[in-house]
């Protein structure tokens, strides 16, 4: 399969893009999309074969389930039973937080396919702030399922070369837009008639911000990111290994692991990044390469780029350094955006050898 490349860089190139991508999309097809958060993986929420063709796209399994996406508010109603659409916090965190980075789960219309839903009652669903995500989801009129498009397990993409780079040949179109600007997936929040609401997923909405915008509705607890693939009655996607680059990554908080010769450094700042490389030599280690998140402490333009940080340290261990060479990282600092960097560093370590 050739897929075709389709220029949305600027309103003219999307005015002539768009039209074709909801074509694809209206007639079954996949089309990768910028969205405020990393690139996704598009077809339509109602049609299921073109579903099944997203995880065959991805390899991905299918308990995993797609986060639904809406160009407007009233397509809530499409998706959401009607006790969903009663509950208040719905509209509370609609108004507060949409357009943008958070996904809401809730009961689903029975209406909605099951491999949208990975064969639970419940629906994921998000109205992102991206204009051509937007335009995307209106123009082919329906709701667009929607993984990050990148292979499964593998590192979110948050530039069209990326999503080319796992999806090429394997998807009919890209929309080819700017580098994602958040940089880290939705925040994941579960209204599933349960009191407190729970956070399936650290993301672009700090668990704060959800927090202080819950406290009169019953406030909002952390799910723990435990569960394992094939494991039943917990929170889908929270598979402990995941955004895994194919170069292992170890998250190193003191000690140098002492079998690593070859690495490449990465750390939330440069203080932090001049001691890790400290301790690298002390180890003997070559270094390949080193990033800093940002100069000093900003979890806001670290999130921007850490995908795309950890897609060149792999590119580089990948053409440079010996099989047994690993990405060394430092934890990044909870809080705000910065839980949900911490949390995308601890799966990538936490990928099986
Ligand atoms: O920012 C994002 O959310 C991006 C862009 C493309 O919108 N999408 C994204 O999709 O990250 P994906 O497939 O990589 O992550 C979907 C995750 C699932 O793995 C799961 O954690 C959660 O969303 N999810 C979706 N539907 C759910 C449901 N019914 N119950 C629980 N969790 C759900
Ligand atoms: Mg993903």
């Amino acid at each position: 399969m050739i897929t075709e490349r389709l220029p949305a860089h600027t309103p003219d190139s999307a005015a002539e893009s768009i039209p074709r991508a909801a074509a694809i999309i209206r007639s079954g097809g996949l089309v990768a999309f910028p969205t405020e958060t990393v690139y996704g993986l598009g077809a339509n929420a109602f049609d299921a074969p073109a579903l099944a063709r997203i995880f065959e796209a991805k390899g991905r399994p299918t308990f995993d389930p797609l986060i639904v996406h809406i160009a407007d508010r009233d397509d809530l109603a499409r998706l959401f039973s009607e006790v969903t659409l009663a509950d208040p916090r719905v509209a509370l965190l609609a108004d507060l937080f949409w357009p943008g980075p958070l996904t809401l789960v809730g009961a689903a219309r029975t209406e909605v396919p099951g491999l949208v839903r990975a064969g639970l009652e419940t629906v994921g669903v998000r109205l992102p702030r991206h204009e051509t995500a937007r335009a995307l989801i209106r123009a082919a009129q329906t709701p667009i399922a929607a993984p990050s498009a990148n292979r499964f397990g593998r590192l979110s993409p948050t530039s069209a070369e990326h999503v080319l780079e796992h999806l090429d040949g394997r998807i009919d179109a890209v929309l080819l837009g700017e580098s994602t600007d958040i940089g880290v997936e939705s925040s994941v929040v579960a209204l599933d008639g349960r009191w407190p609401a729970r956070l399936l997923r650290h993301g672009g909405i700090p668990l704060e911000d959800l927090e202080h915008a819950l406290a009169d509705h019953g406030g909002i607890v952390a799910a723990a990111p435990t569960a394992r693939p094939g494991t039943p009655l917990q929170a889908p996607g929270m598979t402990e290994s995941h955004y895994a680059p194919v170069v292992p990554l170890v998250l190193v908080a003191a000690d140098f692991p002492p079998d690593v010769s070859e690495c490449a450094l990465l750390a939330p700042d440069r203080a932090t990044l001049t001691d890790l490389e400290g301790r690298a030599a002390a180890a003997g280690a070559t270094v390949h390469a080193r990033v800093a998140l940002s100069e000093a402490l900003d979890p806001v333009a670290a999130a921007a780029h850490l995908f795309e940080r950890l897609h060149e340290l792999e590119a580089v261990l990948t053409r440079r350094a010996a099989p047994t060479a690993r990405i060394i990282a430092a934890p990044y600092p909870e809080g705000g955006l910065g839980s949900a960097i911490a949390d995308r560093l601890r799966r990538a370590a936490a990928t099986p050898q």
